[in-house]
């Protein structure tokens, strides 16, 4: 009797037509063979991977997209529940009947002339019992090889699922990476998810936002977890403690730096666990448990260097695990290395910009892609937490939001309690990026920073924080911070990175009780100098200015805050509804 990962394969097959069939063993061996399969491939006219120097960057290898491949397409990706509402505003949606037909008029044949790859993987420890099984096919190499980076890939995964059908199927072509036939689609309710058209992360390594966290938010709301675009770290005080965080901001805001950060303050010592993702649950002794389903960084290249990131780039020049891939930046011919901007201060003489033509300053705005990537293993980095693999996962003391705004937020303030946090959590703001395609540096809602990934109505998702937190015995402590504002000459007023580790200090202090609390208007905020800022240049007026609530500004900000619940109707959980109301009367409304 066939076992249900071989009739899948089997339909898929069917299906796809392809050429060949290839299933990852997840083995070094067989990564190397296909590195070299696609060192002799194109896609598109260009050579998928080629080799870039082994002294400077081991294991390491160049991929250029298409120019039209860059970014998640958030109008592409549709979420495709029997009805529209438990997608909900927050999501494109289609019938998942007409989904899936029009899947399977690109799909029929699509992999005539190529391989196709089945990959098995583990989205957790693979000994946990919050990890889940799952299945992709794809027909891209680039695909095959990023997904061994970025998840548990190989026969354990077979091994868990054995004779069971409960596993995430995704099913990914390339096809002729053209964006009018290009789509994403997630079935919730079938683990499902069908790509089309895209190679680029987020569209096509489908363990990562495809099913860790719309899928994923979907069986957390059904099972009562809740997966989240967070960070986690480990941060160790000096008497040796260490205290767990997750840390959620929208794309390209620093998350990556947050959980690699190497602190300015003496006896401080970030663990890393993850850079994007977790899962957590309510633990057995009912507090609130973290895993990182991922095994792997997909992190923005440009603005990561010595000075903003440097243990991502020891991590990028680390040779323990094979391979480590860079996408769409540029590289400096003197010496065949990745370079972008950020990189270095002095821009390489000699450089061939993403597009692949030689980079002109005067012509060119940048020479690496905005949003060009790098994946690599998470293993490579030298801060990685010995309780990354931990089958329960980290118990977590404090939950920190973020956006990017340049006014309005504060550096830091703390919710007054679960709800309240919530509340906050659910009216953050940010300035668009170039993580997704569309217009760069608009304010949009993004709450919990889940706006491209939440896989269901966002009313009830909040409702489900909510319910979560009824559960939880001892609640984390819930922060605010904003490391992006600007002053008058449009300067950004905080120095940021390596000195973000203050503003986690005073959260420290407030989680063990060490540091009393300032209320305002929108939550508690530092007492008088209780910011360590020993050794750093800074106005006393600057820390006033970035800790200010401006009543003006927020009046702006509810219109919008208004104007985005307004869109979830009677989904908006009641007690959400009634911190909005309290807020306005707090701020003469
Ligand atoms: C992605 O698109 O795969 C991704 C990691 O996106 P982001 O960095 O925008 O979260
Ligand atoms: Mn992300
Ligand atoms: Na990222």
């Amino acid at each position: 009797m066939a076992t249900p990962i071989e009739l899948f394969i089997e339909e898929m097959q069917k299906l796809f037509q392809p050429d060949e069939v290839y299933i990852m063993d997840g083995s070094q061996e067989e990564a190397e063979k296909l590195a070299n399969i696609a060192q002799k491939s194109k896609v598109d006219g260009k050579i998928v991977l080629e080799k870039l120097n082994e002294k400077e960057y081991p294991n390491s290898y160049y991929h250029r997209s298409n120019t039209n491949d860059v970014a998640r397409t958030e109008h592409l990706t549709f979420v495709c529940t029997p009805s529209k509402t438990e997608a909900g505003p927050n999501n494109n949606w289609m019938d998942p009947v007409e989904a899936k037909e029009k899947m399977m008029g690109f799909f029929k044949g699509a992999m005539k002339g190529r391989t196709m790859y089945v990959i098995p993987f583990v989205m957790g420890p693979p000994k946990s019992k919050y990890a889940k099984n799952c299945i992709q096919v794809t027909d891209s190499v680039y695909v095959a090889l990023s997904m061994r980076i970025m998840a548990r890939v190989g026969k354990q995964a077979v091994e868990r699922i054995g004779s069971s059908s409960d596993f995430f199927r995704g099913v990914h072509s390339i096809g002729d990476v053209n964006p009018d036939r290009r789509f994403i689609m997630h079935f919730p309710q079938e683990n499902l998810v069908m790509s089309f058209g895209s190679g680029y992360g987020g569209n096509a390594l489908l363990g990562k936002k495809c099913y860790s966290l719309r899928i994923g938010s979907y069986l957390g709301y059904q099972e009562g977890w809740l997966a989240e675009h967070m960070i986690i770290i480990g941060v160790e005080v000096p008497d040796g403690k260490v205290i767990y965080f997750l840390g959620a901001f929208p794309s390209a805001c620093g998350k990556t730096n947050l959980a690699l950060l190497e602190p300015v303050l003496k006896g401080y010592k970030v663990w890393t666990l993850g850079d994007d993702i977790a899962w957590i649950n309510v633990g057995e002794d009912g507090r609130l448990y973290a895993i990182n389903p991922e095994a792997g960084f997909f992190g923005v290249a440009p603005g990561t260097g010595l000075k903003t990131n440097p243990i991502m780039i020891k991590t990028l020049k680390n040779d323990k695990f094979f391979p480590t891939l860079f996408t769409n930046t540029a590289v400096d011919n003197s010496d065949n290395t990745p370079w972008w901007e950020g990189a270095s201060d002095e821009i390489p003489s000699d450089l061939t910009n993403w597009q692949g033509q030689k980079y002109d300053k005067n012509l060119d705005k940048a020479a690496a892609h905005p949003n060009s990537r790098f994946t690599v293993s998470i293993y490579n980095c030298p801060t990685l937490s010995p309780e990354y693999n931990n089958p329960k996962g980290v118990p977590i003391s404090g939950i920190i939001f973020g956006g990017r705004r340049k006014d309005t937020i504060p550096l830091v303030y703390e919710a007054k309690d679960w709800n309240s946090g919530v509340f906050t959590a659910s009216i953050i703001g940010s300035e668009t990026t170039a993580a997704s395609s569309g217009q760069v540096g608009n304010v949009r809602r993004d709450p919990m920073a889940m706006l491209p990934f939440c896989g269901y109505n966002m009313g009830e998702y909040f409702q489900h924080w909510i319910n979560i937190g009824k559960k939880v015995k001892k609640l984390p402590k819930i922060f605010m911070v904003n490391w992006f504002r600007k002053d008058e000459n449009g300067k950004f007023m905080w120095p940021g990175f390596r000195d973000n580790s203050r503003i986690i200090k005073w959260m420290i202090y407030r989680i063990e009780g060490k540091t009393g609390a300032k209320e305002s208007e929108i939550g508690l905020f530092p007492e008088e100098n209780a910011i360590d800022l020993s050794g750093l240049d800074i106005k006393k007026e600057t820390m006033e200015k970035l800790l200010k609530v401006d009543k003006q500004d927020w009046k702006r900000e509810v219109a919008m805050i208004e104007e985005f619940y307004a869109k979830f109707g009677d989904k908006i959980p009641r007690d959400l509804r009634k911190h909005l109301t309290e807020l306005k009367k707090k701020l003469g409304l």
